[in-house]
């Protein structure tokens, strides 16, 4: 605990307290082992670091990996700090508790494709860069998305913050960040780059660190490097210290100082002019934090006196990990002088490893009674896992006399939620039909997928239908060829594609789409709607949900048969282009609204030979290689009637949700069409809502419009692919 911060666990008649909360008596009502927190403390540690260097007015980061809770990361995100993260995962947990994305500094040597795609849809504030290898792929996802990106390279300083080695990250023979010749070469590449913005310089030498000397040692290097680059033309706009302000876990061992650290750095980082950012992430939640667990068992053999209580290694790794000191107290305050006992607090996990403490001289324990572990809110929960199938313990804050289960402790089943168990695996065993010879060199989850039965729900949304299935559990693998074989309307069963619903890490489903031709195009509107409702109807989500598609991220609204559904926001590619079909030209506007689409106004709709028109115009040369649709359409009193030829269905399709927007859109560029706009297609009435900002940007775009079930039913798979493989 630093030294200068009032802890909100004391004792008062005998009972230890949090804040005006007996912590005794949240133990028998929530049950142990139980992670409880104080929101006071955790307010007092952010206002504390803001107080210390409010002369440089940083941008605090705090480190989500240090405690994930939504519910802290939202009390000081609520206090105005931004979020220091390492994974794409950290991301969604940032976002959904309230982060800005501008206030989002992303570290991590080992960062991969989807959470760099994932990081620069959110448009994240800074990118820290930890190898020339991810700076590449930075500036690849960003031209393909055309997404710009801030940059701030990871020096690798090469100081010794005298910490465990295992948290040491500033060292050469670390894995983390680049050395400073490297950074230097990479600096200009970053500078050349028409997608790139080199904004600042990021280093992070390691946790627990209590002495300035560390800091005071990198930032002498950094401050010199900031010298040469500035010599070279480049100014760079942030410093960011990153986190490690070290806390006093044993009494009488000092925290680290962060007064006078914020004192000695201050001419330094005043001197380059630029803006500090910091990333603590210990430091404000660490002290916050107890693990309450309950004596289980006491046992003696030989000298040694064993202390068994109901939290494990798995709830609390630090001892086992880094050795790492924690102050165990009575809930019960020992009454004065006693004889202390030395004693070993163990945990019930299978490993001579799960310990607490070892050879601790602690006051007389008996059996029932409560501990608590203290000063672990920071790196306690958030390394916890399930070993030995123990359900991750319940959360609870504290604020004043309230107190708040922020976290469920896991049930077992939790521990099976993600798990399935292949049927066919074990049914083949009994000689089941299903283990057909012609089936079995496939996968497993292909041939399942191809031998039925499958359930699935047929939706319909303005008259584009679609077969929905909850694909979940992947047993449906190989998408394309199931959308070939499923799809045709004489001998499958008929749709304009498949949906199949699966789990997402970024939100809580993704939807993947499968045209009849088993192409995969990255969103489709009316596919979006019929998703959500189906969704909503099973229970899988609530009214409102978000979902992943290759697009973006999709966010909706079910109200009875209505979905609306808020689209990722278009880019406008052209208006006014002019192409050439042979017979003449013609004039459109080229938009992207998660699919290409070239939307032309016709006097009259009707009169379009929209088969002809649409093939010439979907395979044009300016729209190559991927080719767009293409939607006609009409305005008459203020509602725009349309028709659309569907890439992938290669024909007309009673319509597309896509196009309505994009349609929607050009209609509102091209004549002042309103919000929301009216469409009328062949298959039903959409709505289209959508915000403008500036002349031509478009935010806020959502559709609107019925999503019905046309009946469920289970695909017996007859007609299948294996047969076709035997011929
Ligand atoms: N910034 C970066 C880039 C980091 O990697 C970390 C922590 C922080 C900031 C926050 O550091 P803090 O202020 O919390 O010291 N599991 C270990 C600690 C690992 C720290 C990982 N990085 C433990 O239990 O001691």
């Amino acid at each position: 605990m630093p030294a200068n911060r009032k802890s909100h666990f004391h004792y008062k008649a005998r009972q230890l307290f949090c804040e005006e909360v007996p912590v005794g008596q949240v133990a028998e009502e929530v049950g142990t082992p139980l992670y409880l927190y104080s929101y006071n403390s955790l307010i007092d540690g952010y206002r504390e670091v803001c107080h210390a260097f409010s002369k440089l007015s940083p941008l605090i980061c705090y480190s989500v990996k240090a405690n994930a809770n939504l519910t802290l990361c939202r009390i000081l995100a609520t206090e105005g700090a931004g979020a220091d993260i390492l994974s794409g995962g950290e991301l969604y947990k940032a976002l959904q508790a309230g982060f800005p994305p501008q206030k989002i500094v992303f570290a991590g040597p080992g960062k991969n494709k989807e959470e760099i795609e994932y990081a620069l849809r959110e448009n994240i504030f800074i990118f820290n860069v930890e190898s020339p290898g991810e700076l590449r792929l930075i500036e690849k996802l960003s031209r393909q998305l055309n997404q710009s990106a801030k940059i701030s390279l990871r020096i690798n300083p090469d100081v010794d913050p005298k910490t465990h080695r295992y948290i040491t990250t500033g060292k050469r023979e670390n894995k983390f960040g680049l050395d400073f010749d490297e950074a230097e070469k990479l600096y200009s590449q970053v500078k050349k780059s028409p997608l790139l913005e080199p904004v600042g310089i990021h280093f992070h030498l390691g946790s627990q660190i209590t002495s300035l000397q560390p800091y005071l040692r990198a930032l002498e290097k950094i401050l010199d490097f900031l010298e040469l680059l500035k010599e070279k033309g480049l100014n760079l706009k942030y410093v960011d210290m990153g986190g490690g302000f070290g806390i006093s876990y044993e009494e009488g061992k000092l925290p680290l100082n962060i007064m006078d650290l914020a004192e000695k750095i201050y001419p330094l980082i005043k001197k380059t002019g630029a803006k500090l950012i910091l990333e603590p992430g210990r430091f404000l939640v660490g002290p916050a934090g107890v693990l309450i667990t309950q004596v289980l068992y006491k046992k003696n053999r030989g000298k040694k006196r064993f202390i068994i209580v109901d939290a494990g290694m798995n709830d609390l790794i630090r001892p086992s990990l880094y050795g790492a000191y924690h102050q165990i107290k009575k809930l019960k305050e020992p009454h004065g002088a006693g004889s202390p006992e030395v004693v070993d607090v163990v945990g019930p996990v299978c490993e001579s490893g799960d310990f607490f403490a070892r050879e601790r001289p602690l006051p007389q324990i008996t059996e029932g009674e409560y501990l608590a572990i203290m000063d672990t809110g920071a790196y306690c929960f958030s390394m916890s896992f399930t070993y030995n199938a123990r359900p991750r313990p319940a959360e609870v804050l504290v604020k004043k006399d309230q107190w708040w289960i922020i976290r469920e402790r896991e049930t077992y089943k939790d521990l099976i939620k993600e798990e399935s168990i292949p049927e066919e695996l074990f049914s083949s065993f009994r000689g089941s039909p299903s283990s057909s010879k012609s089936c079995s060199a496939r996968p497993l989850g292909e041939k399942k997928a191809l031998s039925g039965p499958i359930p699935f729900t047929k939706l319909q949304g303005s008259g584009n239908d679609f077969i929905v299935i909850d694909n979940r559990s992947q047993f449906i693998k190989n998408g394309p060829e199931f959308s070939r074989t499923i799809c045709p309307r004489k001998i499958g069963i008929g749709a304009d594609g498949v949906l199949l619903l699966e789990k997402s890490r970024v939100a809580d489903f993704k939807m993947r789409i499968f045209n009849p031709d088993g192409s995969e195009p990255a969103m489709c509107g009316n596919g979006a709607r019929c998703i959500a409702r189906f969704a909503h109807l099973k229970k899988i989500v609530g009214e409102k949900c978000s979902f992943e598609t290759l697009s973006g991220k999709i966010f909706s609204q079910v109200k009875k048969n209505r979905v609306r559904i808020r689209m990722k926001d278009p880019s406008i590619s052209q208006l006014n282009l002019e192409i050439n079909l042979g017979d003449g030209s013609y004039t459109g506007h080229f938009l992207d609204t998660g699919v290409p689409h070239f939307v032309l106004f016709v006097p009259e709709v009707e009169k379009i030979d929209l088969p002809k028109m649409g093939s010439r115009i979907r395979y044009h040369g300016k729209f190559q290689p991927e080719g767009t649709n293409v939607d006609f359409a009409e305005i008459k009193d203020d509602t725009v009637r349309m028709r659309t030829y569907e890439r992938g269905v290669e024909a007309e399709t009673l319509s597309c949700g896509t196009g309505a927007v994009a349609t929607a859109l050009a209609a509102n560029l091209v004549y002042a069409l309103n919000s929301p706009v009216k469409i009328k297609t062949g298959g039903g009435d959409l709505k289209v809502y959508f915000q403008k900002s500036g002349t031509h940007n478009f935010t806020q775009v959502s559709l609107e419009g019925k999503a019905e079930v046309v009946y469920e039913g289970k695909w017996e798979g007859e007609v299948s692919q294996c047969s076709k493989d035997v011929m």
